[in-house]
């Protein structure tokens, strides 16, 4: 897709969900939040759902979570309009009250439609719920801090998903905090790690899909076979969460990301 194929998706989904009714969330919504970001940006974080502020704003983060949202970003150099923020619900739930199964489902689309269109080569999950969508089966706890494969089926083509916790429970636990930098700082090396494999898989362009994806396949990531059907890829993808990373020279953190042009902006008004 091209830059003004890819914006134009964006904001004919982002039309749709200003208007959607779906579900029983918009029966309570001042505002549809449907994300906001960069269209060419290679990162998606992933929250809940609208809280007070985002559901009175129409915007994702920004509110003290979004605060914080944006502190950790800063501590790796990046702004919050490099990348594309939004949320597993896009309308808030009453009392902030955790989303519902049906409801989780039914905005489901949405999402898998924007990263169709973002196609990311890292998802950032913020919390558990979108964790869930994820890493299915994964527990926070464990999870957060580690990579693995997406499966396709989300929409995100070829992508990895990175697991944090959610800011709000950083806001309440010191500990929960502190994790948090020391997990978002394994984001740019993921992010390299994921964007190298891609370029490998697009030089190689082998008329045998089997011989690119092979050949894109590293040493490490032995265990996860892509020959295998997406679901089996998956699973095995367990297997593969990043080790830890030596600490890098700080430059070498700056995973550069595309310039951005204000007027390409979506969401911000
Ligand atoms: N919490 C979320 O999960 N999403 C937001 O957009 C704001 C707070
Ligand atoms: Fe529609 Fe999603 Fe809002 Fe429900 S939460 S009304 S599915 S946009």
């Amino acid at each position: 897709m091209t830059h003004a194929e890819r914006r134009a998706a964006l904001e004919a989904i982002a039309a749709e969900v200003r208007v959607c009714t779906r579900c029983r969330l918009h029966q309570s919504r001042t505002n549809a939040v449907p994300g906001e970001g960069h269209p060419d940006t290679e990162v998606v974080f992933v929250g809940e759902g609208p809280g007070f502020n985002e559901d009175r704003l129409g915007r994702p983060f920004v509110g003290r979570a979004g605060d914080l949202l944006v502190k950790l970003l800063a501590s790796i150099d990046w702004r919050r309009d490099e990348v594309f923020i939004t949320n597993v619900v896009k309308c808030r739930p009453p009392d902030n009250r955790d989303p519902q199964p049906d409801e989780i489902a039914a905005c489901q689309p949405y999402l898998r439609r924007q990263l169709e269109a973002l196609d990311p080569a890292l998802v950032v999950t913020l919390g558990r719920h979108s964790m869930g969508r994820f890493m299915p089966g994964a527990r926070i706890s464990d999870a957060h801090g580690t990579v693995r494969r997406v499966d396709p089926a989300t929409g995100a083509r070829d992508a990895s998903v990175y697991a944090l916790y959610h800011p709000a429970a950083a806001l309440r636990t010191p500990a929960i905090e502190r994790a948090s930098y020391e997990d978002i700082a394994g984001i740019p090396p993921a992010l390299e790690a994921w964007r190298a494999r891609r370029a490998r898989a697009g030089e190689a362009q082998a008329p045998d899909p089997v011989a690119a994806m092979a050949a894109a396949v590293t040493p490490d990531e032995r265990a996860a076979d892509l020959r295998q059907p997406a679901a089996t890829a998956v699973a095995l993808a367990t297997t593969i969460e990043t080790p830890p990373v030596a600490a890098p020279a700080p430059d070498a953190l700056r995973v550069p990301m595309p310039a951005v042009d204000p007027d390409d902006q979506l969401g911000l008004f």
